[in-house]
């Protein structure tokens, strides 16, 4: 079993929404060190920034125009390097986000390929071809073909995500070898960890061919090399005992195991999306259809205790800066926002995996709640928009269906207090805030023992007090009630069975006898007074119970 950073929790920051300490309106690097203390109140082990490169920032970011320098938005190399020093100080590991299948079309190798140095338009993916001869049907995960046109070098490139986001072409060793500088770079600062972003469509076929299936996805998804790419990244570079999560987009449980078993030296843990999509009907984003929480139970066996089964290891999350708010998603913002809020983040931080945390989920953040385009900012928001009103969808319920899936609900600053713009930024914030952030604030719940912000605190806590939560087996219960999410943690003589109500109505579930011996763990109603009638248990709306031997 893989040990390494099953007791860590790692928390996710997305700087331009995290905290502005200049007044213009953008976080910055100087407003991540200003919050460090705060992260380290709520406990956690490790920092993941999303990039802070020299990027035009088309998609946040993800566009990186330059790996060694800084983003003048964010900041300097010296508070980078600040940074750096400052979460050593507080023994907070800073993780890097890799952004290693694309670069920037800004970025000096794409510049040069543009300029005709056939050297560097190897980096990428050209093929010759006429305007109206498009090398493949692929459709680009942002809408819109995976290709795009130069009319000076009469070539296509490939661009899975944004146009402004060239795939970069890792069967070129060359590729290989800048891509490995630039974690020593990192390593060499003192970074503790890297993220891999979409690292699982870094190796492309050999052969472009049209897919008469779909979107051209099975041909570069867990490509053919992309396992002996990472173990070759991850053996020139030594980073083999540092934390590592890999990013992997419409992956399988067969590869994500060998992404994260230690014997494979890859990673230490995948980010796998598969749980997120049980509302999507027939796979598609950008519909409105209500949880299917039979499917998200199935999910969860599947993953838990596969990865069990064969030593791989999970990376736990509902959260990050491409996902609506789960209190807004899966959840009761508005009869059950502290209850339902508070038994997703039991559900998935009593799991076997490394806990993530994205900003302000640990406070119970919402979605943003816009109600017109000009709110929003988000690249892959504002070209569905266009393909949703092109499919006759009407703007009103374009805007409802963005309200529900857009990447901005996750991305609107950080509600830090009941001050001005939620005591983000002096400035007006790049992207609204939320209405809510009178009553959803850091400064607010700090201060109360029974908020979200201390049941976050407390579960970080208990990971680190309890072997059975950081390393027990899991084995799943009730798995044909599609209401409760219930599962059994055991590790030498420990166990604790974890009950979560994952509706907003009064369930019973079946009780062991020996369970009615246990003690209550945690629970997210203040008092006890439920639960056990005879051989069943109640439990509340969302209500979440563990029970410990
Ligand atoms: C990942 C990032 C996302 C970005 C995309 C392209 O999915 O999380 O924000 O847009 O990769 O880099």
């Amino acid at each position: 079993m893989r040990a390494d950073f099953a007791d860590k929790v790692v928390y996710q920051v997305y700087p331009k929404s995290f905290k502005d300490s200049n007044g213009d309106g953008e976080g910055d690097i100087q407003g991540m060190i200003q919050k460090l203390d705060y992260l380290k109140g709520l406990g956690i082990d490790y920092l993941w920034t999303t990039p802070v490169f020299l990027s035009p920032m088309n998609d946040n970011g993800y566009d990186v125009a330059d790996y060694y320098k800084i983003n003048p938005q964010f900041g300097t190399m010296a508070d980078m390097d600040m940074l750096i020093r400052e979460c050593n100080k507080r023994e907070i590991g800073l993780i890097l986000d890799m952004v290693f299948n694309h670069t920037s079309t800004d970025h000096e190798w794409f510049q040069r390929a543009l300029a005709g140095e056939k050297e560097y338009q190897d980096y990428y993916f050209f093929k010759d071809g006429k305007p109206d001869e498009v090398p493949t049907n692929w459709q680009s995960k942002f809408g819109g073909s995976a290709w795009e046109y130069v009319p000076s070098l009469e070539k296509w490139y490939l661009h899975l995500y944004d146009v402004s986001q060239a795939d970069l072409n890792w069967e070129n060793p060359k590729v290989r070898e800048e891509l490995k500088k630039v974690i020593r770079f990192w390593k060499e600062k003192g970074v503790k960890g890297f993220r891999f972003d979409v690292i699982n469509v870094i190796s492309k076929p050999e052969i472009f061919e049209n897919d008469l299936e779909g979107d051209g996805r099975r041909f570069y998804t867990d490509g053919s090399h992309v396992h002996e790419h990472l173990k070759e990244l991850v053996a020139d570079t030594g980073i083999e005992d540092m934390i590592t999560v890999g990013e992997m987009s419409s992956t399988s449980l067969e590869n994500c195991i060998r992404y994260s078993n230690p014997e494979e030296k890859e990673l230490s843990m995948c980010f796998s999306f598969h749980h997120l999509k049980v509302d999507y009907k027939d796979g598609d984003k950008w519909s409105l259809i209500e949880p299917d929480r039979m499917a998200l139970k199935k999910l969860f066996e599947k993953w838990q205790e596969g990865m069990q089964q064969n030593n791989g290891w999970n990376a736990l999350f509902w959260c990050n800066h491409d996902q609506p708010r789960i209190v807004s998603r899966m959840g009761d913002e508005n009869r059950c926002w502290k209850e339902s809020a508070k038994m997703l983040a039991a559900a998935v931080h009593m799991m076997r995996g490394t806990p993530y945390i994205y900003q302000g989920e640990e406070l119970g953040m919402t979605n943003a709640h816009y109600t017109d385009i000009s709110q929003y900012r988000d690249v892959e928001s504002l070209n569905y928009y266009e393909i949703l009103l092109s499919q006759g969808k009407t703007k009103e319920e374009a805007l409802k269906i963005l309200a529900s899936k857009s990447r901005d609900n996750s991305r609107t600053p950080m509600q830090w207090s009941a001050e001005k713009n939620a005591g983000f930024s002096d400035a007006d914030p790049w992207l609204g805030v939320p209405e809510n952030y009178k009553e959803i604030n850091a400064e607010k719940e700090t201060k109360e023992t029974d908020s979200i912000y201390s049941f976050y605190r407390r579960l970080i806590e208990l990971r680190k007090e309890k072997k059975v939560i950081s390393e027990g087996s899991i084995e799943f219960l009730e798995r044909e009630n599609a209401d409760v999410l219930a599962y059994k943690r055991a590790y030498e003589k420990e166990e604790i069975i974890v009950f979560n109500n994952l509706t907003g109505k009064e369930i019973t579930v079946q009780m062991q006898p020996e369970w009615k011996e246990y003690h209550k763990l945690l629970g997210n109603y203040p008092d006890d007074s439920a639960n056990i009638d005879g051989e069943k248990l109640v439990l509340r709306p969302y209500e979440t119970l563990s029970l410990e031997a």
